[in-house]
């Protein structure tokens, strides 16, 4: 286990836990104390510790960290398989995958949808791509950590799922932010704006599925839609305006929807602003 933050402990202890063998380095020494004293190996050097075993699992910070680790102890990795845990875009990824063919070692991406307190949990999701082998060889171990999903062969699918995941709650929260903001000018607690939001919303979660058929059916003409002339929001980028409140996240939808109605699809439904997002593939 390269890397002894928050996640890559959480993952070692599990492993552990599970009666696996463990080595572990990390970049600062003496944080890797916790794991020692459960049970770990602790390598003084990379070198070291990749040659410990046939698997290695990195969790280090984001991509940079990875190849800095990893690129000088390239010789010691060849022929091992690495499980690569911290969080990349989807082209680095791909770029770490094709590093590591070019290298001979075995490389399987992973996202992780959890926080470390998850790991061993079946509700810590864990995404995967890239060397099928790896994932089918290693299945077993893996699902020490969570609920394991094998995404494809092309290493950045993984990482795109997971990211586009978290995309949609990141812009969720803003959401709830806002409107936090809004009844905020007149002085509501955003407790109280919680516990009455948050029904509605689970409440809402329940359309996505409408929506989804929509999108793949790629026709917004259905009847018995929201239509895109109707989810004008341009009061409500008011409202927010009138109080003071930045208004940006909400202006941004509005904008999506304002391209699909100049575009002359006013009459059609509300999950057309997917066009205005998608590339034209
Ligand atoms: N924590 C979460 O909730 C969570 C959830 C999903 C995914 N992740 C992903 O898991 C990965 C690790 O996160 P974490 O929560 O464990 O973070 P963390 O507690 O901040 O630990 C970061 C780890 O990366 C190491 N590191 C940073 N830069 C490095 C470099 N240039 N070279 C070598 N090692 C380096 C750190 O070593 P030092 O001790 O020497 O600084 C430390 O071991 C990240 O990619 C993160 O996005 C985390």
């Amino acid at each position: 286990m390269l890397g002894a933050g928050a996640m890559g402990t959480a993952l070692a202890t599990r492993l552990l836990r599970a009666g696996h063998p463990v080595t572990v380095w990390n970049r600062t020494p003496g944080r890797s104390a916790a794991l020692v004293d459960a049970g770990a190996a602790e390598a003084a050097t990379v070198a070291e510790a990749v040659t410990h075993h046939d698997l290695v699992v990195a969790c280090l910070f984001r991509f940079p960290s990875v190849l800095e680790t990893l690129d000088p102890v390239v010789a010691q990795l060849r022929g091992r398989t690495l499980v690569n845990l911290t969080t990349t875009t989807p082209g680095e990824a791909r770029e770490l995958a094709s590093w590591a063919e070019a290298h001979d070692v075995e490389y399987l991406d992973g996202a992780v949808l959890a926080v470390p307190e998850m790991i061993g949990s079946r509700e810590a999701q864990i995404f995967y791509s890239g060397s099928r082998a790896a994932y089918g060889a290693h299945e077993g171990l893996l699902a020490t950590w969570g609920t394991s999903t094998f995404e494809g062969t092309d290493a950045g699918m993984a990482s795109l799922v997971d990211l586009a995941m978290l995309s949609a709650m990141y812009q969720m929260f803003a959401g709830f932010f806002h409107g936090a903001a809004m009844v905020g000018s007149e002085g509501m607690p955003a407790a109280e704006f919680a516990a009455r939001t948050s029904p509605f919303i689970s409440a809402m979660a329940g359309a996505f599925a409408h929506y989804a058929q929509v999108i793949d059916g790629g026709d917004y003409t259905v009847p018995g839609q929201q239509s895109l002339e109707f989810s004008d929001l341009s009061h409500i980028v008011r409202a927010s305006d009138e109080q003071g409140v930045n208004a940006s996240t909400l202006a941004a939808v509005q904008a999506l929807v304002a391209r699909q109605v100049a575009a002359g699809h006013g009459k059609e439904g509300l999950a057309r602003v997917y066009e205005s997002l998608r590339p034209r593939w």
